[in-house]
């Protein structure tokens, strides 16, 4: 515990006190028969989160939580694996595997430093899983590490629009007006819990995956459809559907 980054540490005693908040959704997720992304549970026609084909793949799922997009990934005829940082929410993934009857690895361990070796995986994915709660300068480079070449990258994020008009406080609504500069954002800090975020400008990512090895191949900004909801109270339908709340950037390794 004592050699974990400062980050690291703080987000794994965060997600084992929240794991059981998230096993009701989790479990909801490894039910549903389609994949739906995000805070909205936007469909996977609208987002294309997957590759068109990922049967007989390697998968690794960074920040996996309980494991329902790694649930998916075994439906359809891959081989994932799941690694998190926290043991609740491993738990959690767990007990889901022996009531839906679906087995695959499951990892205790910090995503920025996964005990893989090189080229092991086809895809690395993560919904709001490595790709907020890991340094992008430590674990972007460490997907690419593990990616064969011409392996993708597949990663869901808050939008960037949003972590600027977000409040300091979580349970209020992103208004309308910028309240933190965008050149230099990367660590995000919050006055209600002691969790730790990262988020980067649009041209800074593009830079890093280009330094990491990757060809950038998409940015998908979402708009959640009318009628959508979500409980999580920082942004509310009208904003979403006007600026982007979520996006998701899919990279291919060189
Ligand atoms: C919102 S969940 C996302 C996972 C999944 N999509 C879900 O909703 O269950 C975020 C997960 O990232 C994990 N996480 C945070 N920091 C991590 C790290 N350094 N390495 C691996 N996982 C990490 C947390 O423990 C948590 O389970």
């Amino acid at each position: 515990m004592n050699e974990l980054p400062d980050h690291v540490a703080r987000n794994r005693v965060q997600w084992d006190r929240w794991a059981n908040e998230y096993e009701e959704a989790g479990r909801r997720n490894w039910a549903a028969a389609e994949p739906s992304w995000g805070i909205w549970s936007v469909r996977e026609s609208q987002v294309m989160m997957f590759p068109a084909e990922v049967a007989g793949v390697d998968a690794i799922e960074l920040g996996c939580g309980t494991a329902y997009v790694s649930a998916w990934l075994a439906r359809r005829g891959a081989r994932p694996v799941g690694i998190d940082n926290s043991e609740a929410q491993l738990a959690t993934a767990k007990r889901l595997q022996r009531d839906f009857g679906l087995e695959f690895p499951l990892l205790h361990g910090n995503a920025e430093q996964v005990p893989f070796p090189d080229d092991s995986f086809d895809l690395a994915i993560a919904e709001y899983g490595a790709s907020i709660w890991c340094d992008p300068y430590l674990w972007i480079p460490e997907a690419a590490r593990l990616l064969r070449p011409g392996g993708r990258l597949i990663f869901l994020v808050n939008g960037a629009l949003l972590m600027l008009c977000a409040p300091d406080e979580q349970d209020i609504p992103a208004g309308d007006r910028l309240l933190r500069p965008y050149f230099g954002m990367h660590r995000f800090e919050w006055s209600d819990d002691d969790s730790v975020e990262f988020h980067l400008p649009h041209g800074e990512m593009i830079a890093l995956l280009r330094r990491s090895g990757f060809e950038v191949e998409a940015l998908t900004e979402i708009r959640p459809p009318d009628g959508s909801t979500t409980r999580y109270p920082y942004v509310t339908l009208e904003w979403a559907q006007s600026w982007p709340c979520e996006e998701v950037w899919k990279a291919r390794r060189r």
